[in-house]
């Protein structure tokens, strides 16, 4: 380190540099993300911080570091935004992604129009994103989240308790797995369910996956070969746990839309089944009513 105190823009331009060489595509923002971090600020404001002391310098350049070896951004700063949340994340569970705010946006406005009491099911809850979003956005709503996984469930609990009272006080953990009827009726009553979220391990085996997605637990990631191997046995688990006039949203892989669909349809209690896509157009979640 030299005499004179390093200046932050120098630092983010190189950092951005380094990172962009390591193959990440939003290496600017990161850069910034990482540096607001280390002065606990907000990234919009490092515009007026001219200069990083030494200790914060060095904490910003390991930080830089790590993110070189596609560590995720959340790891490194401990959380990851979601809708209107900061939920706390680290190795062991999911990482929140943006798109699954579609879903939260759409069960939000779905429990809006129902009346009281609306009771929420957040099926594979992980950091509890969904569950903790949707009982911070209906203040009417009893939330439960699902989860089975141990690691995930700390995340989940420590999420939890870490909500505003006036939000936690509306959630429940249950700790079961979602393909298992007798498992999830003990804890959740046939017929009481007013709407079921669930943004499952979809991603089918063989695919694709960026270096950060190896973060994630593969218990969280991938749904078999197919990538319906959690939902398929979970859709007559959902049709029992439904009111009459219940709704429930799917997120899937961009390839099993249509074998969603077809799922839900099959299945025979639902109608109403829609396949719903983001604002790029890309096939993201889908949605059906429970008939009686
Ligand atoms: C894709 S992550 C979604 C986490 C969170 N809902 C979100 O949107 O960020 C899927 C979660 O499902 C959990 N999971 C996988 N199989 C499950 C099962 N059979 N029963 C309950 N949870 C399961 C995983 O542990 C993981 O936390």
């Amino acid at each position: 380190m030299s005499d004179a105190p390093a200046r932050v823009a120098d630092e983010i331009r190189s950092a951005a540099a380094r990172l962009a060489a390591a193959g990440i595509d939003s290496a600017r923002r990161d850069a910034e993300w990482l540096m607001a971090h280390v002065l606990s600020c907000d990234p919009g404001r490092l515009i007026v911080v001219d200069t990083i002391d030494d200790a914060r310098l060095r904490e910003f350049r390991t930080a830089v570091e790590q993110r070189t070896r596609r560590i995720p951004l959340q790891h490194i700063v401990g959380s990851a935004p979601f809708g209107p949340l900061e939920l706390a994340v680290g190795p062991g569970v999911f990482i929140p992604r943006p798109e699954t705010e579609y879903l939260l946006e759409w069960a939000a406005s779905a429990a809006a129009t129902m009346t009281d009491p609306v009771r929420i099911v957040d099926l594979c809850s992980g950091s509890g994103a969904l569950a903790i979003g949707l009982a911070t956005l209906v203040r009417s709503a009893r939330v439960t989240a699902v989860e089975v996984d141990d690691d995930a469930l700390k995340w989940l609990r420590r999420n939890v308790s870490d909500a505003p009272a006036v939000v936690r006080e509306r959630l429940d953990v249950v700790a079961a797995d979602v393909t298992d009827a007798e498992q999830i009726g003990k804890a959740i009553p046939p017929g009481s369910v007013s709407v079921v979220v669930t943004n499952p391990p979809y991603v089918p085996m063989r695919s694709e996956v960026g270096p950060e997605v190896d973060h994630d637990p593969a218990r969280a990631v991938y749904g078999g070969d197919d990538g319906m191997s959690v939902i398929v046995p979970m859709v007559p688990i959902i049709a029992t746990m439904l009111s009459v006039g219940g709704l429930v949203g799917i997120e899937h892989d961009d390839t099993t839309s249509g074998a969603v669909v077809d799922c839900l349809r099959a299945h025979g209690a639902f109608d109403e089944v829609t396949a719903r896509t983001d604002l790029a157009g890309r096939p993201r979640f889908v949605t059906a009513r429970r008939v009686g």
